[in-house]
């Protein structure tokens, strides 16, 4: 074997695809596996609407298929800042969008851009895996800052306060959140757009889950920002049912132009990289311009699945869960010290995993304050929900 791997890729780890890995060999077994690992709509019963599959199809057949300009393409990036002032009442130029193949590369700019040689990205805590690894991928150090369990999860400003330093290139806010389901409130968001004010730091935003909310109204961290620059992160993935096109957006809110030395670099790395799919580009135009509830019935469904499934999860022993507000992701506390079966949260998953072929993710892949905790999506159908968590129950009697 020729052993050449940089450290830096060696250190990379993603819990979720890890315990995939699992979960096939368990299904080679002949077990049949229940996939609550997957926080892809498409996989369970969401179909992609099909006037935006035909959309797709009918770009390539228009002739589609160029490389297109690397920022993206103009008439998509105007429908992007026209839903951004419907949608959040943001004036955001057409040359403030930069389209991404997902907000995966979104992030992946943005980090690349801003972290190296031990600087600090500050990252809420649990934290979505992404964030953990691009930052330490690029030589940086992620600080994950409490969100507070018994604050329904939400963000503990004392905690933000006390882990900035002179090293802290922004703060990240991901709402509705990945893994909890806390949407943050408005309060807190306006206390972080404050904080960020007062050591002159930009916000970033991860926004994937911003129409997927239960209960309660998304708050937009921009659209309450007055100068503090924020950069929004977002994409078609979940709200349009298209997670394998890998089509995102960043914007900037940067209303004293702050961001132009970074915008320039991002623009350089977006440049090096061609352009993000043509073809998909093009349909996301027709996604825009088209009336559809299928956005809407999506949520409707899931709130059901959500309700459902909190309902049962609250009543097992040795689970605590809050309720989650956005996203499709319950998060609960596993009482190991109760349980004594188990040492880790991981140890619980993988033998629930091989036990009932229930697959959720542990809660330690999502950092540190992670840990003790297991992250079930409620996509499925409930038929399967019930199935899931008779044998949850089971198991753990
Ligand atoms: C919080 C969060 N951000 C980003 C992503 C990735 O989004 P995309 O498909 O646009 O790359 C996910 C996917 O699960 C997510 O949960």
């Amino acid at each position: 074997m020729i052993s050449t791997l940089t450290k830096r890729v060696k250190g990379v780890e993603y819990a979720i695809r890890e315990i995939a890995a699992i979960a096939h060999e368990v299904a080679k077994s002949g077990k049949q596996v229940y996939h609550l690992n997957i926080g892809d709509p498409v996989f369970y019963d969401f179909p992609t609407p099909d006037f935006i599959s035909d959309a797709l199809f009918n770009a390539s057949r228009n002739g589609k298929n160029y490389y297109v300009n690397s920022l993206g393409v103009v008439e998509l990036r105007e429908e992007l800042s026209k839903t951004l002032k419907e949608k959040q009442n943001l004036d955001i130029k057409v040359d403030d969008i930069l389209v991404t193949s997902g907000v995966t590369e979104g992030i992946n700019f943005i980090i690349s851009s801003l972290i190296e040689n031990g600087r600090e990205l500050l990252i809420p805590g649990p934290s979505y895996p992404l964030y953990i690894n691009y930052t330490n991928f690029y030589d940086g150090k992620p600080i994950e800052y409490e969100l507070d369990e018994n604050q329904d999860w939400e963000p503990n400003i004392e905690d933000l306060r006390k882990k900035i330093t002179d090293k802290t290139q922004a703060i990240l806010i991901c709402s509705p959140n990945n893994p909890t389901g806390v949407l943050y409130g408005e309060q807190k968001i306006k206390a972080i757009i404050d904080l960020a004010g007062e050591y002159n730091l930009p916000i970033l935003s991860d926004e994937i889950y911003d129409q997927i909310t239960y209960d309660k109204p998304y708050v937009c961290p921009a659209s309450l920002s007055k100068d503090v620059p924020v950069i929004g992160l977002n994409g078609f993935s979940k709200t349009h049912l298209v997670t394998g096109w890998r089509l995102g957006y960043l914007y900037y809110h940067d209303p004293h132009n702050k961001l132009e030395e970074l915008k320039n670099g991002v623009a350089k790395l977006a440049r090096a990289r061609l352009s993000s799919s043509s073809v998909a580009q093009y349909a996301a135009v027709e996604i825009l311009k088209t009336e559809s509830d299928h956005t809407i019935n999506m949520v409707r469904k899931l709130k059901d699945r959500r309700d459902y499934s909190y309902e049962r999860l609250r009543k097992i022993e040795g689970f605590s869960c809050v309720k989650p507000n956005g996203a499709f992701y319950l998060f609960p506390k596993l009482d190991l010290a109760g349980l004594r079966k188990w040492k880790t949260d991981k140890d619980l998953v993988v033998d629930l995993l091989k036990t009932t072929g229930v697959c959720a993710v542990y809660g330690s892949g999502f950092g540190s304050y992670g840990n003790g905790h297991m992250r079930l999506t409620f996509l499925p159908e409930i038929d399967t929900l019930e199935i899931v968590y008779n044998l949850i129950e089971d198991f753990l009697k």
